[in-house]
């Protein structure tokens, strides 16, 4: 898994951990909500607290093309923004002394391999560059990103496909099995006030945890007001645990590059093979319901 943990990414990396039948060899971190430095740590905290053994490899510091794009200040605490308690820093894990880029090629190398991606897609994005022929280990390449429709942090585009729009590029042309689970599958997860109580309810110290972290969240646009709020980065992981609660469609999909207005914005031509050959599936259609249930039930028994 490579993330840029982020509240919504630690959900998923928990899901995968409880909920999946994968077995996770190794988390990589990448900058995005946060600078690497924060979301290497984050990740460490989380997997300290969850006592999940994956090794855990720092990787890029800074996106293919740009600046980094982080949104920290939204986002409140290092990208892990609470009404209460937070993360206890990690006192026993830290870093591997193998990068990401080094223990994602040697990873794929072993291959077959599937990635889980919730941040901005540059270490794998690396790897396709230095090594492409390792595109054929990759069995499955499963991204939170991008949109089909409108996006979340401009008009047009998502925060991930956003933050490094060239690295989203190369894996959509790397020819490899991509699965993408937008903002049109993820908005129809919606996260809310009554999800925050159920972990309260359950009173555990781990679920009252989350039930701080879901609380800020829910707050995040208006601290005075809590909102249902998509669950992202989960929905993508989800997927992987039970899949029978999704649709996917075949589609072309494009990343904007140059648009001024328009930069990472992701274009989904679904009349395929007719107009384009398809490169990608797409998430259409999830039981949003039942995988929040689900996401809930992982939490509550954290
Ligand atoms: C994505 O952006 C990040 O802020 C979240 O962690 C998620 O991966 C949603 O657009
Ligand atoms: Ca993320």
């Amino acid at each position: 898994m490579d993330c840029d943990t982020g509240f919504d990414d630690a959900v998923a990396l928990l899901v995968i951990d409880r909920a999946s039948s994968f077995e996770l060899v190794g988390i990589s971190t990448v900058v995005g909500n946060t600078t690497l430095e924060r979301t290497t740590a984050n990740t460490l905290a989380v997997v300290e607290r969850f006592g999940i053994a994956a090794p855990v490899h720092a990787g890029a510091a800074k996106p293919l093309a740009q600046e980094p794009q982080t949104i920290e200040e939204l986002l409140g605490g290092g990208a892990l923004g609470t009404v209460g308690r937070s993360f206890p820093p990690p006192r026993r894990r830290t870093v591997d002394s193998r990068d990401a880029i080094t223990a994602l090629t040697a990873a794929l190398e072993r291959g077959p391999l599937t990635i889980l991606a919730t941040g901005p897609l540059t270490n794998p994005a690396i790897v396709l560059n230095l090594r492409p022929e390792l595109a054929a280990s990759v069995e499955r390449f499963v991204f939170m990103g991008g949109s089909a429709t409108s996006g979340n942090h401009t008009a047009a585009a998502e925060f991930n496909a956003f933050a490094d729009p060239e690295a989203l590029d190369v894996v959509l042309r790397a020819g490899i099995p991509v699965e993408m689970f937008g903002l049109d599958a993820t908005r129809q997860v919606p996260i809310g006030p009554g999800e925050e109580s159920a972990l309260r309810r359950a009173g555990t110290p781990n679920a009252e945890l989350w039930a701080d972290h879901v609380g800020f969240y829910l707050r995040m646009l208006d601290r005075r007001t809590p909102r249902p709020m998509a669950l992202h980065d989960p929905t993508a992981a989800a997927s992987l645990a039970w899949p029978e609660l999704f649709e996917l469609a075949d589609a072309r999909v494009e990343v904007e590059l140059h648009g001024s207005r328009s930069r990472g914005a992701t274009l989904c031509e679904f009349r395929v093979p007719t107009l384009a050959q398809p490169n990608a599936r797409v998430a259409v259609s999830v039981q949003g319901e039942e995988v929040m249930r689900r996401v809930l039930e992982v939490l509550r028994a954290s």
